[in-house]
């Protein structure tokens, strides 16, 4: 059995996170090995309910802070420490660098209450690998609204709350190196999975 191997997409709203996450779960699968495809918030069953609350409801931005932990609290527990137990490769759309990202850039919560949540909810657990789709906030916002006729809460933010979002992305890459893979989103699709498919060769 091979050692189980967790991996977190990230980037703002339009980057092209998901293809690739949908793309590499696939190109996993085929070379035989076992992995849970999941996303956050979400990924259980409450997490998902609180997932269509966060992307629906107005809320005080601790309190967005909190579902989004308290969602992952299960995720963790349900989902991917049984899986990396198991030996299985959990590959997750989303993960705790969204919150700062998202809750600690966009929404300009205080860093530190971030990372005792995350010291909480986490404790050791970090992925083996963050792959975070980078791509200028136009050109994220244009393909989001080609691609998206309903657009939830967070993407009907404005251009200047995604720049904050997508500063706070290259901080988390600059102070992760071992961790953390920057990749250019504005690549074509079939470069990213070659991309891809190098980095993950090297597991
Ligand atoms: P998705 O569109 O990639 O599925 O993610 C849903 C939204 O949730 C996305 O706009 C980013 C946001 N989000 C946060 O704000 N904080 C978090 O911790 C997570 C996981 C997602």
């Amino acid at each position: 059995m091979t050692a189980g191997r967790f991996i977190s997409f990230e980037g703002i709203d339009g980057a092209g996170k998901s293809t690739q996450h949908a793309w590499l779960v696939e190109h996993l699968r085929a070379r035989g090995l076992a992995v849970v495809a999941t996303r956050e918030p979400g990924g259980t069953p409450l997490g998902e309910k609180l997932r269509a609350l966060l992307l629906a409801e107005p809320m005080h931005l601790e309190t967005e802070a909190l579902l989004m932990f308290a969602a992952r609290r299960e995720h963790i527990e349900q989902v991917i420490a049984p899986a990396l137990e198991r030996g299985e490769w959990v590959v997750c759309d989303r993960f705790v660098d969204a919150s700062f990202a998202y809750q600690g850039g966009g929404r300009g919560l205080d860093w530190k209450k971030l990372e005792s949540l995350s010291q909480w909810v986490l404790g050791d657990l970090q992925p083996d690998l963050t792959l975070i789709f980078d791509a200028p906030v136009e050109v994220a916002q244009q393909r989001l609204h080609a691609a998206t006729a309903n657009p939830d809460r967070f993407e009907q933010e404005q251009a200047a709350f995604f720049e904050r979002v997508r500063s706070a992305y290259l901080r988390i890459a600059s102070e992760n190196p071992q961790r953390v893979r920057l990749i250019d989103a504005t690549e074509t699709p079939a470069n990213i999975n070659k991309v891809l498919e190098k980095i993950v060769a090297t597991f």
